[in-house]
């Protein structure tokens, strides 16, 4: 499955192959190293996707258990049930993939931000907001941790925590603008 119809080469991906180690994208804010870590730390996570997804969705709704309510397929499951749901395990599987594509357009802040778009917009109109995106990012932050152990690194904590304020940046300005827009366009609807 392809990311996303964006096509790579931006202007920002040129100048980042003229970056130094340490100097840091304007738009993502990570610096090569930065960029580095989160490659290596997320090919370990992605090594197993299948059971490292699932078990982040069973911790995200542990610890925010409210959200479980937008999934109607399967919130009526009992606990000892939902972490064989196909439901929760498809849920996964795409959040997996859109984070692979994250990384893999790290370099890439065009492609990045479009991958980011494509899950607001979807998400929108299930009535999911900032809220629940900085929930689950704060859900994975330690999940990640935890997953790697002794090899999770400090370098691959600070640019981590990079990535998910830069994801959540991203996501919180897209849903301004597409509720925005959507309220504009609805007003002026009703106006004629
Ligand atoms: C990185 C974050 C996330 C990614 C990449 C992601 C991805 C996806 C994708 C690809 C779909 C199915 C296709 C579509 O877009 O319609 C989907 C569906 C859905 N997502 Fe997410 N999602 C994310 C976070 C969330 C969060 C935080 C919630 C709510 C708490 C949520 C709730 C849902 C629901 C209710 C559906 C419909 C049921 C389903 O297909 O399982 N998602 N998501």
């Amino acid at each position: 499955m392809n990311c996303i119809d964006i096509k790579s080469g931006s202007r920002l991906e040129m100048e980042n192959k003229e970056m130094g180690e340490t100097e840091r994208d304007p738009v993502t804010g990570l610096s090569a190293k930065d960029r580095d870590a989160i490659r290596t730390s997320w090919a370990m996570v992605n090594k197993d996707a299948q059971a490292n997804g699932t078990a982040l969705m069973i911790r995200f709704f542990e610890e925010y258990p409210n959200n479980l309510d937008f999934f109607t397929e399967f919130r009526d499951l009992r606990p000892e049930e939902l972490r064989d749901s196909t439901g929760l395990q498809q849920h996964a599987m795409r959040v997996m993939h859109a984070l692979t594509c994250v990384v893999d357009s790290i370099d890439d802040a065009h492609v990045l931000i479009g991958v980011l778009h494509k899950t607001v917009d979807s998400h929108l109109t299930r009535g999911i907001r900032v809220a629940q995106f900085t929930e689950l990012f704060d859900v994975f932050a330690r999940f990640i941790g935890d997953v790697l152990g002794e090899k999770f690194t400090t370098d691959m904590a600070t640019a981590w925590q990079t990535t998910a304020a830069t994801i959540l940046t991203v996501v919180e300005a897209r849903m301004k603008e597409q509720l925005i827009a959507g309220t504009s366009s609805s007003s002026s609807s009703q106006a004629s």
